[in-house]
């Protein structure tokens, strides 16, 4: 039967272990799997912006011997003029996998019902699944494993990255911390989701306000911007609720001496993290950016395995 990747869990924590370890063989190799070669063709839609995504998904595309078609819904019949369910039923006939950025989650369910070649979710705005793999490779890479590890989130939990780092982390056995201000905490429904989890895997979950009880501690510090796409019109006011919530050399120095500082970019300085702290030795940002090309490439290698 098909897969799926919509979200963090419609992958067992077996099966996300597979796929990291398959990403550190397609990094080390990076031809060595050629699902797509025919050359098969690859959907990318964007309903929003994008670099790093649109990148590593195109190069990894043509890695895996198939090619990229980067289709920007603006400039296609998608959206008011036809329905998603339609849409997946043409793709479905001519491309190997479907592969969405878009807003709404309910709209990578219906393209999903109605597709018999994998689809993918390339960011919305409840989770940003593809981020985590490439998170959780890179954390593996500079701490060796994921398990029992402590990593920490600082600002917007209530957005797409904070409910894929509950949900992915607890399923790697992480302890995940968050902080947040209030009107910013996490959704109750993922706490829960992400407990659950943790409770078969040894990890746990934990939630704050105040960033310095989440960082204590931490392997692994985190954040992301404080204005998500679709929440522009909200800036200022989004600036002022997380004043005091920046990750700076002072908070970064109460995780662990060896901790490490993650970001799925883009990055706003000065804002959720200082420069000191993004551009300090302590930063894996740009390895966490090239990681995004390799797990993308195994998940891709791992669905395609499972549609067969
Ligand atoms: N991190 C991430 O998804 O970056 P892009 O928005 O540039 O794709
Ligand atoms: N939370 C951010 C992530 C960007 C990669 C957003 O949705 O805009």
């Amino acid at each position: 039967m098909t897969r799926h990747f919509l979200k963090d869990d419609d992958i067992t924590s077996k099966e996300q272990a597979e796929i990291l370890n398959l990403a550190l063989e397609l990094k080390a190799s990076p031809y060595s799997h050629r699902p797509f070669a025919g050359p098969q063709t690859v959907a990318l839609i964007f309903d929003k912006t994008s670099t790093r995504t649109r990148v590593s998904f195109a190069v990894g595309v043509a890695d895996l011997g198939g090619v990229p078609l980067v289709i920007d819904s603006q400039s296609s019949q998608m959206g008011g003029k036809e329905s998603v369910a339609d849409t997946a039923r043409v793709l479905e006939r001519q491309v190997a996998a479907i592969v969405w950025r878009t807003y709404a989650q309910s709209g990578l369910e219906e393209m999903a019902a109605n597709s018999k070649v994998p689809v993918v979710n390339s960011l919305s705005d409840d989770y940003h699944p593809c981020q985590l793999l490439a998170d959780l490779l890179t954390i593996k890479e500079h701490k060796g494993s994921l398990a029992g590890l402590k990593i920490a989130y600082i600002g917007d939990a209530a957005n797409n990255m904070a409910n894929s780092y509950l949900i992915a982390c607890a399923m790697a056995g992480m302890h995940v911390a968050l902080a947040a201000p209030n009107g910013y905490s996490a959704d109750a429904a993922i706490v829960s989701r992400a407990s659950s989890i943790a409770a078969t895997t040894g990890g746990s979950v934990s939630t704050f306000t105040n960033p310095n009880d989440a960082v204590v501690d931490a392997d692994v510090v985190t954040t992301d911007t404080w204005i998500s796409m679709g929440q522009e019109s909200e800036k200022q006011k989004r600036i002022d609720d997380f004043s005091g919530y920046t990750i700076d050399s002072n908070l970064m120095a109460k995780a662990k001496s060896d901790a490490i500082f993650l970001h799925c970019l883009p990055a706003y300085r000065g804002y959720e993290v200082s420069a000191e702290v993004i551009d300090g030795p302590q930063s894996v940002i740009w390895d966490e950016a090239e990681n995004r090309l390799h797990a993308q490439k195994a998940l891709l290698v791992w669905l395609a395995a499972h549609a067969k």
